[in-house]
């Protein structure tokens, strides 16, 4: 393009789960039978609660600009959902809603982040944490994990990455794409570190809900010094199925909450009105049965898997993705393709095999490739035997 790009824009990098997807719908609208495990949106459908709540909101003429953090009825729904579940007292204007938690999160960063501040964060990590890190002018710094911590950072790893400019360390417990949970012993021991420090801490907790060992704890219930340096971020998309309604959240101190709004109030105002009733209703209709179907999906994939050559798995204890290690598959060839990377892998697997998996590289994880179970126990089975099959063809 003749007249150029900011600087900014141009040092993004492009999602790598996009070309996944572009590829996997082209070969989807060609007719080929793909099974697609690539998706990170639950399979299930929005509560109908929710959705009432959006029709009537509609026919009620509720189609306008709301306060730019949201209804005061949302925010107090959401006060009282985090007291319930989270043992944490937030008032209203604690608390600010966003158009989706990437749209919360994407404040936060604005909000905390100046001109070279560090973010500590580990890998594997989702995709959009680095560049919203980034676009915010910090620089992420990466905290490696792999198997052999569980996909966890220990205490000594986040003490050693901790210097005079970080400004906060981000925590996404339960993990995309890893699937791992801190339990609550783990993440008094990060407590304990990051408590020694003048940081913030910003904790992603969408998944909350999707856990299958210990409950999920929030690290701002931990003390109240705590507390008033996280920034709670959660949202309606993962644990009601509302990916496209956008509707998400974050709870922290007041100040805080107030510079987010001022920025939001000037960026995108308020998350769509509608939306807003809908996830004010969800808070009533979840549907534990979801859990339990991830669980026995979560269960089926991961006995497939450890059945199967030149692949291993770490059990995961939360979310709805398994993140196996194809590392010794690197160098075989499947039907004379060479497969020396997660980018070749998901590749050939898609092309040969029509399996639509995620490499691991977006993730930090070159080692690795991401499934998510968000599918049909049907489509888990032919998945399988595909996977199954095709790893037995490689040599
Ligand atoms: C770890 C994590 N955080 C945040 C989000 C953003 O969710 P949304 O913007 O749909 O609320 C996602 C979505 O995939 C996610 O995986």
């Amino acid at each position: 393009m003749a007249l150029g790009l900011s600087r900014r824009v141009k040092e993004i990098a492009p999602s790598p789960t996009l070309a996944i997807d572009a590829k996997t719908k082209e070969l989807i609208a060609k007719g080929e039978d793909i099974v697609n495990l690539s998706v990170g949106e639950p399979d299930f459908p929005t509560p109908k609660g929710a959705s009432d709540a959006a029709i009537a909101a509609i026919e009620a003429g509720f189609t306008k600009y709301t306060a730019p953090a949201g209804t005061v009825e949302l925010r107090q729904a959401i006060a009282a959902k985090l007291q319930a579940e989270n043992g944490l007292t937030y008032s209203a204007d604690e608390i600010i809603v966003s158009s989706g938690a990437k749209h919360s999160l994407y404040n936060a960063f604005i909000a905390v982040v100046d001109e070279g501040d560090e973010v500590i964060l580990q890998a594997p990590y989702w995709v959009s944490y680095p560049e919203m890190i980034r676009l915010a002018g910090g620089v992420p710094v990466i905290i490696q994990t792999d198997e052999s911590t569980g996909f966890k950072m220990t205490p000594d790893m986040l003490a050693a990455a901790i210097t005079a400019k970080t400004k906060a360390v981000l925590l996404n417990s339960p993990s995309n794409p890893t699937g791992a949970v801190y339990h609550p012993h783990e993440l008094e021991a990060l407590a304990e570190v990051i408590a020694k420090h003048a940081i913030y801490i910003i904790s992603d907790e969408i998944y909350e809900k999707m856990v299958y060992g210990p409950e999920h704890v929030s690290i701002a219930s931990f003390s109240q010094t705590l507390k008033d340096r996280t920034i709670l971020v959660n949202g309606f998309s993962k644990a009601f199925s509302m990916t496209g309604w956008r509707v998400g959240y974050i709870a922290a101190d007041k100040q805080l909450v107030k510079a987010m709004t001022s920025f939001q109030s000037q960026t995108t105002s308020n998350a769509a009105s509608i939306s807003q009733k809908a996830a004010e209703a969800a808070l009533d209709h979840f549907e534990p049965s979801n859990i339990e179907m991830f669980r026995k999906r979560r269960d089926y994939v991961i006995r497939r898997i450890q059945n199967m050559p030149s692949i291993h798995c770490e059990v995961p204890e939360g979310a709805f993705y398994v993140f196996p290690n194809i590392s010794e598959l690197f160098g075989k060839s499947y039907q004379g393709k060479v497969i020396d990377s997660s980018d070749t892998f998901a590749a050939v697997a898609l092309e040969q095999a029509n399996i639509s998996i995620v490499p691991g590289s977006g993730f930090g994880a070159p080692n690795n490739f991401r499934i998510s179970y968000a599918t049909s126990q049907q489509n888990l089975e032919k998945a399988m035997d595909r996977l199954e099959n095709f790893l037995r063809e490689c040599r």
